[in-house]
């Protein structure tokens, strides 16, 4: 059952990430295009945002059938019971889904044709930065709450048959264990966002010659693993607050205490270290499709070493 556990939710993280982090880069990129004097390299940029924003509405619902497939893994009637304790975040979660769905739906078909006034991406960047971020506010949070509720309050509240208060929500929300993971996963998220861009610009640079789309597609490319750098360094400190502030008894199990969380998590750590080197050589003035793979590879290989340390902990 862990297997399968570590499994979909390392999928889910990863699809979800890019459903949910890829309007972000967007964001990015429209004010680069908006910024850039020749026209070719523009609106090759923005025709690029278009094409992303429709992945992400189609990642997004891949990842929360996922979600729901993992739900499905996980079940237990004590994991129901703490569902039900905060049933009604969970429906206010719900109707913040369907927000984010509409407004990435809207972006999608009214996309311009070319590049246009300043105040109008304004305005669409805030509504995409608004749908991101409502999803990276809403989601991860609740579902490390319903996991640290502690298993007497599941109990008293389940026979009572009252929700859990607002109160004690924030309360356990607030506690450096979650905050830490929080930020460390949504951290995460938006990584797998920008090694997911660096791939796709490989992609497209591959179907032309030469021209602006493929130099476009090419500096984006540098771009995109650029970020992913400097997201792995951030995710140095945001993983050293994470041990920090984890759970004694569940450090314990990741620093020796059990066997496979230890050796998977000492595994990350040397795939993180293999990995910066990867990704320094991509910023280059030359992209290889060959060492991006790699890049690739060791960059998923570490996030499912580090979802299995966190699940066997
Ligand atoms: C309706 C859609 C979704 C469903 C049904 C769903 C379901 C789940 C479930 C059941 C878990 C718990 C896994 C566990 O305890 O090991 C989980 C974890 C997680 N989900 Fe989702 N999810 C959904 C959408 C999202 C979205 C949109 C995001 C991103 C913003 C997200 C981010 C996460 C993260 C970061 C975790 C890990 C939390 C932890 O460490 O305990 N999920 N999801
Ligand atoms: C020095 C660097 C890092 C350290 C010390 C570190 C530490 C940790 C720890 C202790 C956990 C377990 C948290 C828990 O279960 O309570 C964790 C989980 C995780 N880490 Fe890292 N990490 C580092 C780098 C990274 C990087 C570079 C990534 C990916 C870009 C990453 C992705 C994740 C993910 C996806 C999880 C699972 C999140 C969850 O299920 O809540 N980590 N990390």
């Amino acid at each position: 059952m862990s297997f399968l556990h570590i499994v979909v939710l390392t999928v889910h993280l990863l699809t979800v990430g890019v459903g949910v982090c890829l309007p972000l880069s967007v964001i990015l990129l429209s004010r680069k295009a908006f910024k850039i004097q020749q026209q070719g390299h523009r609106a090759a940029i923005w025709e690029f945002c278009r094409g992303l924003l429709k992945q992400s509405i189609i990642a997004l619902c891949f990842g929360t059938l996922l979600g729901f497939i993992l739900a499905g893994v996980i079940w237990s009637t004590e994991y129901h019971q703490r569902c039900h304790l905060v049933m009604t975040k969970i429906k206010w979660a719900g109707i913040e889904w369907v927000f984010t769905f509409v407004v990435l739906i809207w972006a999608h078909r009214t996309w311009p044709k070319n590049v246009v006034s300043g105040k109008s991406i304004a305005g669409r960047c805030v509504l995409l930065l608004i749908a991101s971020l409502n999803l990276l506010y809403h989601f991860p949070i609740l579902f490390m709450v319903i996991d640290s509720i502690p298993a007497g309050t599941v109990q008293k509240l389940s026979e009572s048959g009252d929700e859990l208060s607002r109160t004690a929500f924030r309360e356990i929300a607030s506690r450096p264990e979650l905050l830490s993971r929080w930020f460390h996963a949504s951290m995460a998220l938006f990584a797998v966002v920008m090694a997911y861009v660096a791939v796709a610009c490989i992609r497209k640079a591959n179907q032309y010659e030469d021209g602006a789309d493929r130099d476009s597609a090419i500096s984006i490319c540098r771009w995109a693993s650029r970020n992913v750098l400097l997201l792995l360094f951030g995710q140095i400190a945001f993983g050293i607050w994470t041990v920090i502030a984890m759970d004694r008894v569940r450090l314990g199990n990741l620093m020796g205490g059990r066997m496979p969380p230890t050796l998977l998590f000492g595994l990350s750590m040397i795939l993180l270290f293999v990995q910066l080197q990867q990704w320094t050589g991509l910023t280059g003035e030359r992209v290889h499709r060959l060492k991006l793979v790699q890049a690739v590879a060791t960059f998923i290989t570490m996030f499912v070493c580090m979802v299995a340390a966190s699940v066997l902990s």
